[in-house]
C-alpha cells in the first residue's frame, strides 16, 4: 500500500507474524523503466534476499501502461533481487490513472493481457506474475474479461479487489463477483477489499469461493486479525517474533513502530505523520484516536496512547 506499507511497516507487520509474503507499494514505470538504485531505494529488502529483518518475503508491484517498458522494469527488478512481480491494475488516484496507469487500464483488457505477457516473457518461467485487479472501471461486470485476458497473459494468480474503481474505497466490497472468477478460470484467486474482522471474513470465503486472502487496511486495524484468520483457515500458527505485551495493545505496538522508523533513521515528525496515517486508516472506536490526529509531536501522541491504555 503507497505511502503506508513501506519498509518499517513491512519489518513491524512481519516481525509479528501471521503472513505468506507481502507486496511492496507500487513502483511506477512512466517514460523509462527504473533503474536498479530505485528498486533498492524503495524496496530495501532486495539487498537482504528480498526479505525482512524478520524473515517475511517482499514482492515487488509495478504500475505502468506500457507493456515493453514495464516488462524492462520487471526484468531490472528481478535482477535487482525481486523474488516475484505484482502488476497494479487497480489504482483509482486520478494522477495516476491520468498518466495511464493502474486502473485506468480496466477500460482495456486487452492492454492487460498485453502487459502481462510482456512481462511473463521478459521473466524466468520460476519468477511468479501476478496482477492485482479492481472490479472494473465502472462495471462489476468488466471484471470477467480483465481477469481472463490477465490470465491469457500467463498471470500466476490473480488478486481482486471487490470494488470498481468508481466505488473507490466506498463498502461493501462485492465479493460474490471474485468467486464467479475463480470458477471460470482454472487460476489462484486471493480475495481482497473490507476484511475488518471474522465475521467479514467469514462472509467473504463463502461468497469468493477463495483460499488465499489478502489484508489491507484490516491488518493495520486490528494486529492480530491475520492470526485470527489463520486459525480459522486451519494454517499453523505463526508464533509471534516479538513477545505480545500484557498491557495495552496499541501503546507497546506504537511503540515498537517508532523504534523501528528510528532503526530505519526517520525523523520522530515522520514518524508521528506516519501514526496518524495509520490511525486514519484503523476506523476504530478507541477514544484515543482523535486526541491523536492532533497531537504535535511524536512523544506527546504516544503519551496520549499510554495514558488511554494503561492510565
Ligand atoms: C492508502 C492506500 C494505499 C494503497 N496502495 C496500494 C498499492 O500501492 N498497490 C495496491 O495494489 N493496492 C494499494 N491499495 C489498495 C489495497 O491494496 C487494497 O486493495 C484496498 O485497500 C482494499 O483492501 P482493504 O479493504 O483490506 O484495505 C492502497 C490502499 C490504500 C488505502
Amino acid at each position: 500500500m503507497e505511502g503506508v506499507i513501506d519498509q518499517p511497516m513491512r519489518a513491524f507487520l512481519s516481525e509479528r507474524g501471521g503472513f505468506d509474503f507481502c507486496v511492496s507499494e507500487f513502483i511506477r514505470v512512466t517514460q523509462l523503466a527504473p533503474p536498479p538504485h530505485v528498486f533498492r531505494r524503495d524496496v530495501p529488502e532486495l539487498t537482504r534476499g528480498a526479505r525482512t529483518e524478520a524473515g517475511l518475503s517482499v514482492q515487488v508491484q509495478l504500475l505502468g501502461g506500457h507493456p515493453e517498458r514495464v516488462a524492462e522494469a520487471a526484468l531490472v527488478a528481478y535482477e535487482a533481487g525481486a523474488p516475484a512481480i505484482d502488476l497494479n491494475f487497480g489504482c483509482p488516484a486520478p494522477t495516476v490513472n491520468r498518466n495511464d496507469g493502474g486502473a485506468a487500464l480496466l477500460r482495456f483488457p486487452a492492454r492487460i493481457r498485453a502487459i502481462v505477457a510482456a512481462v511473463r516473457r521478459a521473466l524466468p518461467p520460476a519468477i511468479p506474475v501476478s496482477a492485482k485487479l479492481r472490479l472494473g472501471w465502472d462495471s462489476i461486470e468488466e471484471i470477467h474479461v480483465n481477469a481472463e485476458m490477465a490470465a491469457e497473459g500467463g498471470a500466476s494468480w490473480l488478486t481482486i479487489h471487490g470494488r470498481t474503481k468508481v466505488q473507490g474505497y466506498l463498502p461493501p466490497a462485492h465479493w460474490k463477483p471474485i468467486g464467479q472468477v475463480k470458477r471460470r478460470l482454472g487460476l489462484p484467486i486471493v480475495a481482497n477489499g473490507e476484511i475488518w474482522n471474522l465475521e467479514d471474513f467469514r462472509r467473504c470465503r463463502e461468497e469468493s469461493h477463495c483460499d488465499h486472502f489478502m489484508l489491507g487496511r484490516g491488518a493495520l486495524a486490528d494486529l492480530q486479525l491475520v492470526h485470527q484468520l489463520r486459525a480459522e483457515l486451519g494454517l499453523a500458527a505463526s508464533v509471534p517474533r516479538t513477545p505480545v505485551s500484557e498491557a495495552g495493545v496499541w501503546y507497546p505496538a506504537l511503540v515498537r513502530f517508532a523504534g523501528l522508523m528510528e532503526h530505519y533513521e526517520e525523523s520522530p515528525e515522520r514518524t508521528l505523520g506516519r501514526i496518524k496515517q495509520w490511525v486514519r486508516l484503523m476506523k476504530r472506536p478507541e477514544p484515543w484516536i482523535e486526541p491523536v490526529k492532533r497531537a504535535r509531536t511524536l512523544t506527546e501522541a504516544l503519551e496520549l496512547v499510554r495514558e488511554a491504555e494503561l492510565g
